[in-house]
């Protein structure tokens, strides 16, 4: 297993679309292993293809206090929402350090293949329905800042933008080293 590099905020790769999944062989098993490995290493909740710059619909979620219920989502569709909606506070693997509230679906209903290709279908509420639907957002090119108000997100954008500038002045020095 491996861990993979994941794209920080604003790139511009996170506002790419993701491709169905077709082929379910061992490329993919060890794709998902290594998402699920970086996850946990992060240490976050989700994790979306598109974050590790592999543009297919696969998102892997671990809601879970014990960090052991790993789910594995392949071409996910909403096929149930909730009329209600709920806000929670949301961060990002990408948006290192930035929560914020965002509204959601409180119940939805998802259809998906698993890694071998099966078909499930999950009826998620509380924090995995807004995991679910935050990582399926990063599969349509979307990352949580944009459901701010423009200001904030610029706000973010430049701080992430000098963070950017600051890690790579960072990496020169201990090259120069
Ligand atoms: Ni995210």
């Amino acid at each position: 297993m491996s861990l993979l590099n994941i794209l920080r905020y604003p790139d511009p790769r996170l506002h790419k679309i993701a491709k169905p999944v077709t082929v379910f062989d061992e490329r993919l098993k060890k794709l998902v292993e290594d998402m699920a490995e970086t996850m946990y290493d992060a240490p976050g909740v989700g994790l979306a293809a598109s974050q590790v710059d592999v543009h297919r619909q696969l998102i892997v979620i671990d809601t879970s206090e014990t960090r052991s219920d790993l789910r594995v989502f392949i071409n996910p569709e909403i096929v149930w929402a909730s009329a209600e909606l709920q806000v929670y506070e949301e961060g990002c693997l990408s948006v290192p350090g930035i929560y914020d509230g965002v509204e959601r679906h409180s119940q939805v209903k998802v259809k998906a293949l698993d890694a071998e290709g099966k078909s499930f279908e999950v009826e998620a509420e509380g924090l995995l329905a807004v995991c679910i639907q935050h990582e399926m957002d990063h599969l349509k090119g979307k990352v949580f800042v944009e459901y701010l108000s423009p200001l904030k997100r610029n706000r973010i954008k430049a701080k992430m933008l000098k963070e950017e500038r600051e890690m790579q002045r960072d990496k020169k020095h201990s090259a120069a080293r």
